[in-house]
C-alpha cells in the first residue's frame, strides 16, 4: 500500500536543504577535520544546582506520573524571576509552560487566528515563526529586515489593509539568525503600531542572556502597555542550557495565556515533573553562571568576528544571540554556493542565510558553538584555502 503524508506537509519539502545536509553528513562522517558552526545547540555545560534538582526530582516515582499542569512553584518562580531579573510584574495566570518556545511558536497561531487573518513575520526569519502562521491557517506577510536598517522593521512600509487584518505579528531581539538588538524606541514603536491596529505583539526572548558589549538585554515585557497588547516567549534552552530538557514559559496577556492553555490541555498532559523542579532550581539559583558564560560566547563571537574581518571578510559584529551573520564573500552568487564551497575546501559547515527566508540570501549564520582557540584554527584555516581570493 502506498500511503501519502497530508498536503499540508508538502508545505515543508525542502529539496535543497536535504542536499545540504547530505554533503554536510558525508563530511562528518569522511572523518576529514570538520568546524560544525551550523547548528545552535550549546556546548557549555547544565549547571551543577539544575541538574542535581532533575536528578534528585527522577529519584521519586511520583514524579513520573503526568504532571497535567504547572506546578504553582515553578508558575511563582517565573514569576519571581520577572521581578528580579527584569523589575516586571506579572502573576502566575499570566504564565504557562510550553515544551520550549519552539512548541509554543508552532502552536500560537492554531491559538488566536482564524481563515482570513495575517500574521506579520519577518524576513529574515527563525522558520518555526512562519509554521505558527501556517498552523493557524492565516495568511502571511513578511516584513524585510534590512542591514542598513540594523535590521529592524519599518512599521510604516506595512500595507495599512495588511495591517489592518493583522492578529499577530512575530517579533524576536536580540535576533536570531541575524544578531541584532532592538533599542528602547524600537519597542515603544512597536507597541504603539500594534495598538493602533490591534495587533497582538509576540516577542520570542530566546536570547537575553546572550547580548554582548554590555548592553543591557531585557524582556519585551518592561515596556508601558506590552502586557495589554503581548505576550513574551522565555526559554530556558539558551540561557541554562537545558536545550534537550524543552522548558520555555509563554507570559503576558491572560486572553493569549488562557487560549494557549485551553489549545495545549488538548494534546499534552504537562511537563516532566523532573524537569519542572530543574526549571526552578534554575530560575531560583544563583545567576553568576549565566553571566560567565555570556563573557564566553562573547569572547567567542571576537575571535570569530574580528578573526574573519583580519583575513579580509568583512562582517558585522553579532550584537547577541549564540551566532554570528556574515555577508558571504565577494566573487559567490548564493549562499548555498558559497556554503558548499567552503565546506569542500575548509571543512567548516555554517548556515546558508536562505534558510532563513529570501532576506538571508547573500549572507551564512555560524553559530558559537566551539571554543575560542578551534575557532583561531578555523579562521586559519579559511585564510590558507584562498576562497577568499576567488
Ligand atoms: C529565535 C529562537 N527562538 C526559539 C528557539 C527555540 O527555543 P526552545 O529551545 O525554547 O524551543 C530558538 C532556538 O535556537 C531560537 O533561536
Amino acid at each position: 500500500m502506498n500511503i501519502e503524508a497530508s498536503r499540508r506537509l508538502q508545505h515543508f519539502q525542502t529539496g535543497i536543504f536535504a542536499a545540504l545536509n547530505e554533503k554536510k553528513d558525508a563530511l562528518v562522517q569522511s572523518g576529514k577535520k570538520v568546524y560544525n558552526l551550523s547548528v545552535g545547540t550549546p556546548d557549555f555545560p547544565v549547571a551543577e544546582h539544575v541538574k542535581q534538582a532533575l536528578i534528585k526530582a527522577a529519584e521519586n516515582p511520583d514524579n513520573f506520573h503526568y504532571s497535567l499542569k504547572d506546578l504553582p512553584e515553578m508558575l511563582e518562580a517565573v514569576r519571581t524571576y520577572y521581578q528580579k531579573r527584569f523589575g516586571v510584574e506579572i502573576s502566575v495566570d499570566e504564565i504557562t509552560s510550553v515544551n520550549g518556545s519552539q512548541e509554543g511558536i508552532a502552536h500560537i497561531g492554531m491559538a488566536l487566528c482564524n481563515p482570513g487573518d495575517v500574521v506579520l513575520l519577518p524576513n529574515p526569519g527563525y522558520p518555526v515563526f512562519e509554521v505558527g502562521a501556517y498552523f493557524g491557517f492565516a495568511e502571511q506577510y513578511f516584513y524585510d529586515l534590512k542591514e542598513e536598517n540594523n535590521f529592524l522593521p519599518k512599521f510604516e512600509d506595512i500595507p495599512e489593509d495588511i495591517a489592518k487584518r493583522a492578529k499577530y505579528i512575530m517579533v524576536s531581539y536580540p535576533y536570531n539568525p541575524v544578531c541584532a538588538v532592538a533599542t528602547k524606541e524600537f519597542y515603544e514603536e512597536l507597541i504603539a503600531f500594534a495598538r493602533k491596529y490591534n495587533i497582538i505583539i509576540v516577542h520570542d526572548n530566546a536570547y537575553s542572556d546572550i547580548i554582548y558589549d554590555g548592553v543591557y538585554g531585557g524582556s519585551f515585557l518592561e515596556y508601558p502597555g506590552a502586557k495589554e497588547i503581548g505576550v513574551e516567549l522565555f526559554s530556558l534552552s539558551k540561557s541554562f542550557n537545558l536545550t534537550g530538557a524543552r522548558v520555555s514559559f509563554l507570559i503576558g496577556n491572560k486572553q493569549v495565556i488562557d487560549a494557549v492553555k485551553l489549545l495545549r490541555s488538548q494534546y499534552d498532559f504537562g511537563m516532566f515533573l523532573p524537569i519542572q523542579h530543574a526549571a526552578i532550581a534554575a530560575l531560583t539559583g544563583p545567576l553568576d553562571g549565566v553571566k560567565a558564560q555570556c563573557a564566553k560566547y562573547q569572547e567567542r563571537r571576537d575571535a570569530l568576528c574580528k578573526g574573519l574581518r583580519s583575513i579580509g571578510w568583512d562582517i558585522r559584529d553579532s550584537e547577541g544571540t549564540m551566532f554570528a551573520w556574515a555577508k558571504i564573500p565577494a566573487g559567490f552568487h548564493s549562499s548555498q554556493e558559497f556554503c558548499m564551497e567552503l565546506m569542500d575546501k575548509t571543512g567548516v559547515i555554517c548556515t546558508p542565510g536562505d534558510a532563513f527566508g529570501s532576506m538571508g540570501e547573500g549572507y551564512v549564520r555560524f553559530a558559537l558553538v566551539l571554543p575560542v582557540e578551534v575557532i583561531h584554527e578555523m579562521v586559519t584555516v579559511i585564510d590558507q584555502s584562498g576562497i577568499l581570493k576567488k
